[in-house]
């Protein structure tokens, strides 16, 4: 059965800093999603109070929001079949440390020893998810 959806990729701060979007978007490519709309975006707090509103209260909300605000991420509107539960398994688990290898946290990120885990990439992780989040990025 085919279900094609649509899912929101970020390129988080780090990615973008250390160079790696374009590593990122060829993982995506290769893999044989489409992508439909990218963006460069300065996040304001407003817009990640939003998008992280699930997490509010949760040890690592403060900083991850300082880290979301450290600088640019890039926004990809990406689309296939199965690509909500597809990208998360390219982006591999959230602590990149343990990480498998061959996925984008497990192959280039790293513990940098800050206290906010600095893991690459975020994805949608249901269709509520991504048409949530999709609004807020690409509004
Ligand atoms: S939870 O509590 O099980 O829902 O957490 P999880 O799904 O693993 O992660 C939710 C989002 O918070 C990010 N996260 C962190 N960021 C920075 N530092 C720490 N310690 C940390 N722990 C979790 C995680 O990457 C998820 O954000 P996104 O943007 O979706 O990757």
């Amino acid at each position: 059965m085919t279900t094609i959806e649509e899912t929101l990729v970020l390129v988080k701060p780090d990615g973008v800093a250390r160079g790696l979007t374009g590593e990122i978007l060829r993982r995506i490519e290769a893999k044989g999603y489409s992508l439909v709309d990218l963006r460069l975006v300065e996040a304001d707090r407003d817009l990640l109070a939003q998008h992280y509103a699930e997490h509010e209260g949760k040890p690592f909300y403060e900083p991850l929001i300082e880290f979301m605000e450290s600088g640019p991420s890039v926004a990809i509107r990406l689309a296939g079949n199965r690509v909500i539960e597809g990208f998360r398994s390219l982006a591999g688990t959230t602590d990149p440390t343990t990480a498998a290898p061959g996925t984008i946290r497990g192959d280039l990120g790293r513990d940098w020893g800050l206290k906010v885990q600095q893991n690459l990439v975020h994805g949608s992780d249901s269709p509520e998810s991504a048409a949530r989040e999709l609004a807020l990025w690409f509004a």
